[in-house]
């Protein structure tokens, strides 16, 4: 039996991320939160409403008036992330979000309450989150932490093939550039840029299939208990 620990998953756009978060929080019997979720919900929050970015008064007052909640989906067990009472799982991962969240995703006072209500999540431990910043700022202290990295061409055709199937007249080159786009903000921004934590594992994935990656963290996962002699 493991014992109740935090588990981070950072990494670039597309790199599968969530799909191992997924596998290690069902193996484990631990809650799966999508930080990323959380930032597109109030991206899309911001749009419907059209805050202004540029004006903090309206930013800090949009905030809030948001309240997010992960609810489990008994029909597939997936937790799914609600805005203000209304399940928004499968609106948050349009186009539309995708080409404003890291913009807003950027800004402080966004990142402060995100943050806290991750940290909040966390209280619990059994946790598995995936993101951006989870290993260096959210829980710096996470018993075990992943990097994840994967090739360009790959991520976008995973992307391209994850949005294909729900859309069919997306185009390539948009979620090429989105996801670009994203990456460099991501890994510019002034507050909690994209970085690998200086104790997180690298995983690359380009080339592993999903139980490989799974065999992977569930290994680090299990060292944490049962360190191999040496
Ligand atoms: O699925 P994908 O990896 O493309 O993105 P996501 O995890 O849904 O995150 C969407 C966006 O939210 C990212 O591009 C970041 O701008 C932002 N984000 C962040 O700033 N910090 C996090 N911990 C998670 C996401």
């Amino acid at each position: 039996m493991i014992p109740k620990i935090i588990i981070t998953i950072d990494g670039f756009s597309s790199c599968g991320k969530s799909t191992l978060a997924k596998q290690l929080a069902r193996k484990l019997g631990y809650a799966y939160i999508d930080s990323g979720a959380m930032y597109r919900a109030i991206t899309l929050y911001f749009v419907r409403n059209n805050v202004d970015l540029s004006n903090v008064a309206e930013i800090k007052s949009a905030l809030e008036n948001i309240s997010l909640e992960f609810i489990v989906n008994p029909k597939n067990e997936h937790s799914e992330i609600y805005l203000n009472g209304e399940n928004v799982e499968y609106i948050i991962r349009d186009l539309v979000v995708a080409e404003k969240v890291s913009e807003v995703a950027a800004l402080k006072d966004v990142r402060t309450f995100a943050v806290a209500a991750q940290q909040q999540m966390g209280k619990e431990r059994g946790i598995v989150m995936d993101g951006r910043d989870i290993g260096t700022t959210v829980f710096p202290h996470a018993a075990v932490k992943i990097f994840m990295v994967a090739d360009e061409a790959v991520r976008v055709e995973r992307r391209f093939t994850e949005m294909f199937e729900k859309n069919p007249n997306i185009d390539l080159d948009e979620v090429k550039n989105n996801i670009a786009l994203r990456d460099y903000i991501d890994s510019n921004r002034k507050i909690s840029p994209l970085r690998q934590a200086p104790d997180a594992v690298l995983l690359d994935n380009t080339n592993l299939s999903q139980k490989e990656q799974l065999d992977f963290a569930l290994k680090l996962v299990h060292d944490q208990f049962e360190p191999v002699a040496k």
